[in-house]
């Protein structure tokens, strides 16, 4: 895979998503995450803020000693503080990146930094050439940058290419744009910035209109090869781009994207199912790709079309992702087919007429119960094969 057909998978969760309110980790939690995520192959790890706390420096600072092969990378706004501490917090790595930004946009310039562009210009040049002193590997970020004036934005990315940035990072930091306002952005940037062909162009999309993983997706199609992501899409607000699901649909709709990651899919479950319990919060069922629900099928005519041929309603295989496998589950909307082959499974070699019988019974229940179990099943079949 050469550099321009791969998307370099750069996971937030222990930054971005970390910061949400109710995901916050402690610092061995943060640890075992770190673990994980290196494990599972992303190819940055953005493991915090080290100016934020002393809990967080010692964190990324741990994360950095500890974890090989992966990049760590932490973030600091564009003041010299912030930056000195993520270099000591990020040094003993083996792959370390500064990721340092300011906001561009108008709203933010004037009502939360108070500094006109030319302030807002020389401070990210600045950054970026403090960041470059102490490593090689500086992404900037320029924050807001979907509400920013185009222009601005490739005045400010040109300066902080030729200051030594290698990353440029354009967040959607409150989820406004489409897709495609930023395939248009994306598609300008790199035409009219500067030095544009020499960095890697980043996507960094949060979900206020649940677009976040459609956005990161156009600025793929535009030429982006990072991705900025958080597992199970935890994030501020309503989150980022959801890590497992960019990985899949780039892995699904490689007819489209032809893009490699170098993620191993398969443990994409277990990181997602890692996260939930360290931080307490159960993925949604219908969540995609790691919900409960996301290969399970309770109604009649999709029970029989996946007995048939399991491509019929999935465009992914469970073992892809980790999950165990397709489930059917049994409800009311369920239809004999499933019923007969789970009695079989459940050790039962019925007739057709007990099978009727047996059904029947069961549709009687599933109106009452939400939830079949085996059990259930196997109380009506022995009812019926006992005949009572
Ligand atoms: O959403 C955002 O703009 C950010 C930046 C710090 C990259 O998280
Ligand atoms: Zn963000």
């Amino acid at each position: 895979m050469t550099a321009n057909d791969k998307v370099l998978i750069f996971d937030t969760t222990l930054r971005d998503g970390e910061q949400a309110p109710g995901f916050s980790m402690d610092h061995d939690q943060k640890l075992r995450m770190a673990r994980a995520l290196s494990e599972l192959g992303v190819d940055i790890i953005e493991a915090g803020f080290p100016a934020a706390s002393k809990g967080d420096f010692r964190a990324v600072n741990d994360i950095a000693r500890q974890t090989s092969g992966t990049t760590i990378c932490g973030l600091a706004r564009a003041v010299e503080g912030d930056i000195r501490a993520t270099a000591e917090a990020v040094a003993p790595a083996a792959k370390k990146r500064i990721h340092t930004f300011i906001a561009t946009s108008p709203i933010h310039r004037e009502h939360k930094l108070n500094m006109d562009k030319a302030t807002v210009l020389a401070r990210a040049v600045e950054a970026v050439r403090m960041a470059r002193s102490f490593v090689d590997d500086v992404e900037f970020s320029a924050e807001d940058a979907l509400r920013t004036e185009p222009d601005f934005l490739i005045e400010v990315f040109s300066a902080v290419i030729e200051a030594g940035a290698r990353t440029i990072n354009i967040p959607d930091t409150v989820g406004y744009a489409t897709p495609e306002d930023i395939y248009r952005l994306f598609s300008d940037l790199r035409l009219k910035v500067k030095g544009a062909e020499n960095v890697v162009l980043s996507a960094h999309c949060h979900d206020d209109l649940g677009l976040a993983v459609a956005n990161s997706l156009a600025a793929v199609r535009a030429g982006a090869r990072q991705v900025e992501c958080a597992m199970n899409g935890i994030g501020e607000r309503a989150g980022n781009c959801a890590t497992e699901e960019i990985i899949m649909a780039l892995k699904t709709r490689a007819d489209s994207y032809a893009l490699g990651t170098d993620i191993n899919t398969r443990k994409l479950y277990g990181v997602s199912k890692l996260l939930s319990g360290l931080t307490g919060h159960a993925v949604p069922r219908n969540k995609a790709i790691v919900g409960e629900n996301a290969f399970a099928h309770e109604s009649g005519i999709h029970q029989d079309g996946i007995l048939k041929n399991v491509e019929t309603y999935e465009i992914m295989k469970p073992e892809d992702i980790g999950v165990p496998k397709s489930q059917l589950v049994l409800g009311k909307h369920s239809g004999r087919h499933a019923f007969a082959e789970r009695a079989r499974a459940l050790g039962h070699d019925l007739s057709p007429d007990q099978i009727d019988e047996a059904f029947t019974a069961f549709k009687t229940l599933a109106d009452r119960k939400k939830v079949i179990t085996n059990s259930d099943i196997e109380g009506l079949i022995l009812g019926k094969e006992m005949g009572t």
